[in-house]
């Protein structure tokens, strides 16, 4: 049990939302601090009804601190990290810089809490797309070890930050008001989100894949401990504004059947089945925006190669995605 803490990035999106997920799920705590830019310093925010002061994110401000929350742009994880870690105990990070460094645990607690308690005072929270993924994946690989997954995904404008929700509305606004003419300055993205789909998200990386794309395999793998699984990965962002959905195909060496696949999502800790396509009942961003859980539903055996098991899947990428995984972590110590 940590009793000093921190919240790095406490103005951005996620860093809001894990403030708000620290007060529903009172995390216990003596005292607590947040930091952001030096744009934010000295601005004031409100926690559990009580006002604080946002302080600049320099190493000093670290000192006294215990354990560390962390949501921020890559560059200010690489630049805060290595001297706040000098201080603290624990930094749980949320950025994409540290998950793939060999000496740092990648953990969603539902599936590898041992590998947190291996930390050597830092944690990775892995990306949004990977989460929800990987906590669908694991009971089917539990039973029946997966050889290869197709994934693709449709994702919100929120997990490009305050910034892609304000280009999804304002794009929109435009499109609507001059007849289907997107008139508007795209601030984050390079396309039109509104009325759109575009088919990159992130940096160009080897083979003509993305960032993005790349992160589904390489912490899919890491997260569960098997770098012989393959992954076929494909990113979209769409006009949604929260909430990421994916179509998922799990091929295993052992056969899982449509009804057994629903046994063991209905198992997972954090995982609801909605699977009822006579019903229209399957999970929708607008239903599954600010809940905690993985949503799974079309569950149906594939068509196209023996042991193989597709289904359409949802979560609340800033939640369960970002805030809520993070925060998750935190209460693996703070019991
Ligand atoms: P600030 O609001 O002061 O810029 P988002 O993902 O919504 O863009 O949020 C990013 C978070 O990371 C914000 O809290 C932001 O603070 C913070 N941040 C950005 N750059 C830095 C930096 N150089 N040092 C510390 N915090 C930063």
């Amino acid at each position: 049990m940590y009793d000093h803490l921190a919240v790095v990035g406490a103005t951005g999106a996620v860093g809001t939302l894990i403030l708000r997920i620290l007060e529903e799920r009172n995390v216990p705590f003596k005292t607590i601090k947040f930091l952001a830019s030096k744009r934010s310093a000295g601005n004031k925010l409100l926690f559990k009804g009580k006002e604080y002061i946002i302080e600049d994110t320099t190493p000093a401000a670290f000192d006294g601190v215990q354990l560390v929350i962390a949501s921020t742009p890559d560059d200010t994880a690489r630049d805060f990290v290595p001297e706040a870690r000098k201080r603290v105990d624990l930094i749980i990070d949320e950025s994409g810089y540290w998950r793939m460094n060999p000496e740092v645990p990648l953990v969603i607690p539902e599936v590898n809490p041992d590998a947190a308690l291996k930390h050597k005072g830092l944690i990775s929270s892995p990306n949004c797309s990977t989460t929800q993924l990987v906590v669908a994946v694991k009971p089917l690989h539990d039973y029946g070890k997966v050889k290869r997954i197709v994934v693709s995904t449709y994702q919100a404008v929120s997990g490009a930050g305050l910034v892609g929700t304000r280009d999804l509305l304002g794009g929109a606004k435009s499109y609507l008001e001059n007849d289907g003419v997107d008139k508007y300055e795209y601030e984050n993205f390079g396309a039109p989100i509104a009325f759109n789909c575009l088919p990159q998200i992130g940096g160009v990386k080897e083979n003509g894949y993305t960032s993005e794309e790349l992160k589904l395999l390489y912490e899919t793998r890491k997260i569960l401990g098997d770098d012989t699984i393959k992954v076929c990965p494909t990113a979209v962002r769409v006009p949604v504004a929260n909430c990421h959905s994916e179509s998922i195909l799990v091929e295993t060496e052992k056969k899982i059947t449509a009804d057994k696949a629903r046994e063991l999502f209905a198992a997972m800790p954090g995982v609801v089945v909605m699977d009822d396509i006579d019903k229209k009942v399957y999970p929708m961003p607008n239903v599954c925006t600010g809940r905690d859980e993985v949503f799974v539903g079309r569950i149906r055996e594939d068509l196209s190669c023996e042991n193989g098991i597709t289904f359409w899947c949802v979560s609340d990428n800033l939640r369960k995605g970002a805030a809520t995984n993070a925060v998750q972590i935190a209460e693996l110590f703070q019991k």
